[in-house]
């Protein structure tokens, strides 16, 4: 059986399977990583304005050589940018030294308010972060919806977004989100807002595959030990479990051995394997690695413990 290599969008358009992640990749380095993958055949590079690195991702791609029309490029609106978000969509075109996304997402379903602590973390006089609770996110959402007219954005879509938080988009939108870009691996496999976004055409993408940082779900026991047994590298089982299950994935790299393999040393997972992979978290090894401190429940059952009912 052979792996697809490109997803269909609910816009209709493709997306490449396997993308490249910024998130960390150091000024000085990513600028290279981003020319050598696309130079080695990656079509689709994550970023984000948070990131601080969009200028180099931009760079990056300028200097591969492959022309802008042949990659897929994604960026996210700042927490800080929801009342404007055309303002903050220009900000990473103009970053990014391009005159469209092909993907724009909504970071954080979170809204913070300026002040002079931080540019983009914000925090009150407390420590605490400025988070506007009573922000409507239908109102980022319907700015979206407005950029996507524009087509200066060719697919809207969210990230971190839990079920309860769609729910309530859901009851205003009018473009459905194109994707739902959340951390996604064995140890957090979200079957529930799989089935509810693949219900609605709305495909995941996941983020942190190996773990973040260090790639530590890559040490994991039964990761191990499949490896060894489709002979391959960890990393490409983590990163194979995805495309199995018909997700984006968007491995994060600075090492050109490692970018490399990480697109190519895909394997097709026996059904028996990818239902092993499926259930590692229900044996007691669930685990969120990315757990920002908003200050708040983001509708995820695991977030800071159960889904408050009311
Ligand atoms: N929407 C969001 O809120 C959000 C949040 C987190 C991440 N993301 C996106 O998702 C991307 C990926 O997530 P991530 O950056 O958190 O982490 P990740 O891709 O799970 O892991 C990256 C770490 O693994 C290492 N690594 C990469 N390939 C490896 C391999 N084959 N073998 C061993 N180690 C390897 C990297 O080091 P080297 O660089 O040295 O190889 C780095 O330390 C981000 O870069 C970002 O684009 C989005």
């Amino acid at each position: 059986m052979s792996l697809p290599t490109h997803f269909t969008l609910n816009t209709g358009a493709k997306i490449p399977a396997v993308g490249l992640g910024t998130w960390q990749s150091k000024p000085g380095e990513v600028r290279k990583a981003v020319a050598y993958a696309l130079k080695d055949g990656y079509r689709h590079i994550d970023a984000a304005l948070i990131y601080g690195n969009e200028v180099e991702v931009g760079q990056g791609i300028v200097d591969s050589g492959v022309p802008r029309e042949d990659i897929f490029l994604t960026s996210k609106l700042w927490n800080t940018d929801h009342p404007n978000v055309a303002e903050g969509l220009e900000k990473s075109l103009k970053s990014l030294g391009v005159d469209y996304l092909d993907l724009y997402l909504i970071h954080w379903p979170v809204r913070l308010v300026p002040n002079e602590s931080h540019p983009l973390l914000p925090v009150n006089p407390d420590g605490t972060r400025s988070v506007d609770r009573a922000w409507d996110m239908s109102e980022t959402w319907r700015q979206m919806e407005e950029v996507y007219k524009t087509g200066k954005v060719k697919a809207i879509g969210v990230a971190n977004w839990s079920i309860p938080y769609l729910e309530d988009l859901e009851k205003t939108w009018t473009v459905v989100p194109a994707v739902n870009q959340v951390e996604l691996h064995p140890l957090l496999p979200q079957h529930e807002l799989r089935e509810w976004c693949h219900k609605r055409g709305i495909l995941l993408e996941a983020y942190s595959p190996l773990g973040s940082t260090g790639a530590p779900i890559a040490s994991d026991e039964a990761i191990q030990t499949m490896a060894t047994k489709y002979n391959v590298s960890p990393a490409a089982i983590l990163i194979s479990y995805h495309v199995n299950r018909g997700d984006v994935v968007l491995p994060k790299s600075v090492s050109e051995a490692r970018i490399t393999s990480n697109r190519k040393e895909l394997v097709a997972l026996d059904k028996a394997d990818l239902d092993v992979l499926n259930a590692l978290a229900a044996q007691g090894k669930a685990k969120r690695i990315n757990t920002p401190l908003w200050g708040f429940d983001l509708g995820f059952a695991d977030w800071y413990g159960p889904v408050k009912s009311t």
